[in-house]
């Protein structure tokens, strides 16, 4: 890869990211007044906006526009069996282990395969990759006191206290729980939901029956899920309490291939025109698979902090079905009248984080450049988010406040505000009010000035470009709708 980027790099375009995005409202620490709640983030005016029209986007080509997909909104709490069917009680865990003399808590798989990276930086190509594939086979085999002598027999350091003093590696269970009704023993010991696609698989029969699908068919949904990670870091990236976009897909036993090789594509694509350049996306394979699964992807996206998973496409078998069947003691199956057999569909899964998806958008959005020449090089800053995507798609700018230009900038507002998200601005000079528009990544910015109040039309700036030009007032409706609609996204897919 060209141009590999060095740590201190990596965390000061991270950093930036952060400082920028909380100072224009778009996301902040939760619970700040109080020092914050560790990878716990709250979303602000523009924030709220922007994850609001990434969540309708995805909605919108999942499921208006696949005839064979439809919605659900299931709830967060769910039976407690669900949890022990689908495995996540006995295996949904991260191997932690703690460090005696900085009292940090660390991820041992996370540890390890950073050190394995410093190697393979370092040129020890070969020694990094034997240790990362030692670390893989002996987390299979789940012996953990032999992941902690691979950790002393590398004299794998502590960052934060430069020593090897660890505790043993221990399983940590990942889901949060909580009680139940007013009973504080174990029976009303509940979840709350790490992933959620269970919602979706106790609930196959009745939306397909109710929603009157054939298999093939998907169901999908947008909500939170919660996981207690060990190591929480690089900002939105990795949470506690997140937001997650998923599609179960059912098919026959036997079609799930050619399923997941049409949803691969199909995602990627989506990732395409959203505007995420080519070079900065690529497609991982699984080498170690889930217990659910007989293949699987991410999609990935280069972050300041290297390629890292956005989406995952898994192809699940009939896992989740066939193991809620047996738990529930009611019947999966689905009738098939084309070939006149009972069957337990098999899934294929779309699954992307919502904040995942906000991230990589600021990123690839971010765009510093010089701007002027000689002594009047100064730096622009902006987020060049698709207007589609926007949170506010145009700024309406009386040139002053006076001579009736106000009175002129709401009429102007007030046509516009039923279809567009808008801000009305008269105060302080223009040049301050593009700049400001530019760092919240408002596309247009529509200034009204003397001419308008003789001929009706208005300037209009471009974000990007920084050019304006004179259009009538009668005609921003339609730039607006053409510029911010979604049509143009769907229309590359
Ligand atoms: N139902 C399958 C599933 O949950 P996953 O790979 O664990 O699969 C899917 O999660 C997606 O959810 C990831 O690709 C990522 O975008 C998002 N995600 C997972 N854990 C997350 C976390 N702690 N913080 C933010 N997003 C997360």
């Amino acid at each position: 890869m060209a141009n590999k980027k060095s740590k201190g790099e990596e965390n000061n375009e991270l950093k930036k990211l952060i400082a920028h995005a909380k100072e224009y409202g778009y996301v902040y620490p939760s619970s700040e007044i109080y020092d914050g709640l560790q990878a716990v983030y709250d979303y602000g005016a523009y924030g709220s906006e922007l994850k609001n029209n990434l969540k309708r986007l995805w909605w919108e080509c999942m499921v208006r526009l696949n005839e064979n997909v439809v919605g659900l909104d299931s709830a967060i709490f769910m039976h407690p069996t669900t949890w022990k069917a689908s495995g996540h009680v006995d295996s949904f865990n991260d191997p932690m282990v703690d460090n005696k003399d900085s009292k940090k808590r660390y991820r041992a798989d996370v540890l390890i395969e950073e050190y394995a990276e410093s190697l393979r930086k370092a040129g020890e190509v070969d020694k990094g990759n034997v240790i990362e594939s030692e670390m893989n086979q002996l987390l299979e085999a789940e012996d953990l006191a032999a992941v902690k002598d691979l950790i002393e027999r590398e004299d794998i350091k502590c960052p934060i206290s430069g020593t090897c003093n660890w505790t043993d590696v221990r399983q940590f269970n990942l889901m949060f729980d909580t009680q139940i009704g007013s009973v504080a023993d174990d029976s009303g010991k509940i979840y709350l939901r790490p992933e959620t696609a269970q919602g979706i698989f106790v609930n196959f029969l009745n939306v397909q029956k109710t929603a009157r699908q054939k298999v093939p068919f998907g169901i999908a949904q947008i909500g939170k899920a919660f996981r207690n990670e060990i190591v929480a870091r690089q900002f939105i990236f990795r949470m506690r309490e997140f937001e997650q976009m998923e599609m179960q897909f059912f098919v026959r036993p036997g079609e799930e291939m050619k399923w997941f090789e049409h949803w691969k594509s199909v995602r990627l694509k989506w990732h395409k025109a959203l505007g995420v350049p080519e070079d900065k996306l690529r497609i991982h394979e699984h080498e170690k698979l889930a217990h659910y699964a007989n293949a699987a992807v991410d999609i990935e996206f280069e972050f300041p902090f290297g390629f890292k998973e956005v989406e995952g496409i898994h192809s699940r078998t009939d896992f989740d079905l066939k193991q809620h069947q047996e738990f529930s003691k009611k019947k999966m199956q689905y009738f098939d009248p084309e070939i006149n057999q009972n069957y337990i569909p098999y899934v294929v899964e779309t699954s992307i984080g919502a904040d995942r998806l906000f991230l990589m958008t600021l990123f690839n959005a971010f765009v510093e450049e010089e701007v002027g020449e000689g002594d009047k090089v100064k730096q622009r800053t902006y987020l060049k988010l698709h207007p589609a995507l926007a949170p506010i798609k145009a700024a309406i700018l009386p040139l002053t406040k006076k001579d009736g230009l106000p009175e002129k900038g709401r009429e102007i507002f007030d046509r516009l505000r039923f279809d567009f998200n808008l801000i009305y601005e008269d105060t302080q000079s223009i040049g301050k009010r593009y700049t400001r528009q530019d760092l919240i990544g408002t596309p247009f910015c529509i200034a009204v000035d003397h001419q308008t109040l003789e001929d009706d039309t208005v300037t209009i700036r471009h974000r990007d470009t920084t050019e304006q030009k004179r259009v009538s007032i009668d005609a921003l409706h339609a730039r607006l709708s053409e510029a911010c609609s979604f049509t143009r996204i769907f229309e590359q897919l």
